[in-house]
């Protein structure tokens, strides 16, 4: 074999991901997992008989179109104009990806050249970095800070150069909770009308939001040509598992993602994407709902941290929590989280593995609540021995 690296230059540095990590630390000591974000109890009973029927019935168990189904393509449309009054034509507007990390693999891939520069906010959600490199682009971090994360617009404005062609946004913000406000994402609409650049939103927290409203950017004068708005089914259904996501846009970015998408994996999760269909054709009484169980959730949760001592910044949605470490006399969050299952049975992620400047997150911890009451209860026990 030559010296050559196996690993393209491109993927040098990503490694496995901080949850493999970390969940493989819960399961080696026992700990309680609040790294990864999955939910401990599945989505509605009524949208999992969806996907057994689908599947008895030989629906979807062969290729799907590669759009995805019509019958999901219409109630991610229906699901648009109830939550948004946002009109999209499910036969050319919509495309169903396998999850939100393909949709925005998809994106990067189709409308990045190398060189380009992309900002998003830093901490990033993990995908955003490597899919920005697999498509030889550069990122540009757009550093949000405690306490309250919000975007600084000057700072927006200013990292714009000529170089640059897309944001790449995510609010409700994974890890820090931020919402963007409707003044907010007004400006940063402007700004991309400015400067004629295209942006991609993650929004699959669409529904998980407590203080505050999500407001799509693509829902914004000048933006609805210019923005590719990417959701997912993992999320707001509690399945995870299901990879189900979709990007709505107009007909000819659709077209251009739904060319790069193609060839990652063509189609997925054909019977699941049935099932996906009822689930956004629930009533409103099941978003309010799931949104209430997990206020309470990240209200105990943030509770508990609170009492043992960490400094809590309570999110305004996402199933996320994140904490400052330094009241507890601490001063490093990869260390802190390494010895946390040890110290006290509690597994959490270290917020500076988001930054390119791990210094601009090195006192911050990542605590998920999507778990039962009695699990999180049990968590915020234990993690009151650090208050010794
Ligand atoms: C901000 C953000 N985007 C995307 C994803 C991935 O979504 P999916 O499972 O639909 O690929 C996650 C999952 O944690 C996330 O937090």
């Amino acid at each position: 074999m030559s010296d050559r690296p196996l690993l393209n230059r491109s993927l040098r540095g990503f490694g496995s991901t901080i949850f493999a990590e970390m969940s493989a630390l819960a399961v080696k000591t026992g700990a309680i997992n609040l790294g990864q974000g999955f939910p401990d109890t599945d989505g509605p009973e009524s949208v999992r008989e969806a996907a057994v029927k689908a599947l008895r019935d030989g629906r979807g168990n062969q290729y799907p179109p590669g759009p995805g189904v019509p019958e999901l393509r219409t109630a991610i449309t229906e699901h648009q104009q109830r939550f948004y009054g946002l009109t999209f034509d499910p036969d050319t507007e919509v495309l169903v990806t396998a999850g939100a990390t393909e949709a925005i693999a998809a994106s990067m891939l189709a409308l990045l050249e190398p060189g380009d520069e992309v900002i998003a906010f830093e901490p990033f959600y993990d995908s955003y970095a490597a899919s920005i490199a697999m498509a030889g682009a550069t990122r540009v971090p757009l550093t949000l800070r405690a306490p309250d994360f919000r975007p600084d617009l000057d700072a927006l404005r200013d990292a714009i150069t000529p170089r640059t062609r897309l944001l790449l946004l995510n609010s409700p913000h994974n890890p820090t909770g931020m919402v963007l406000t409707r003044d907010e994402v007004t400006a940063i609409a402007a700004l991309a009308v400015e400067h004629d650049l295209l942006v991609v939103t993650d929004e699959v927290y669409e529904h998980v939001v407590f203080d505050g409203e999500h407001v799509p950017l693509i829902s914004l004068p000048g933006m609805r040509d210019r923005t590719v708005s990417i959701s997912s089914s993992g999320k707001t259904f509690s399945f995870t598992g299901w990879k189900v996501g979709w990007v709505t846009a107009s007909a000819s970015l659709v077209a251009a993602v739904r060319t790069a998408k193609q060839y990652l994996t063509y189609v997925s999760a054909g019977p699941f994407q049935y099932a996906v269909a009822e689930a956004l054709r629930l009533p409103g009484s099941y978003f309010a709902g799931f949104r209430d169980d997990l206020r309470g959730k990240r209200d105990l949760l943030s509770d508990g941290l609170a009492a043992a001592g960490f400094e809590v910044h309570r999110p305004q949605g996402t199933y996320f929590v994140t904490t400052d470490i330094t009241p507890l006399g601490e001063k490093d969050g990869p260390a802190f989280c390494l010895g946390l299952p040890e110290r006290c049975g509690v597994v959490a992620v270290p917020n500076a593995v988001f930054y390119d400047d791990p210094d601009a997150g090195r006192t911050l911890v990542r605590f998920a609540f999507c778990k039962r009451h009695d699990v999180l209860e049990e968590a915020a026990s234990r993690l009151r021995r650090l208050a010794g």
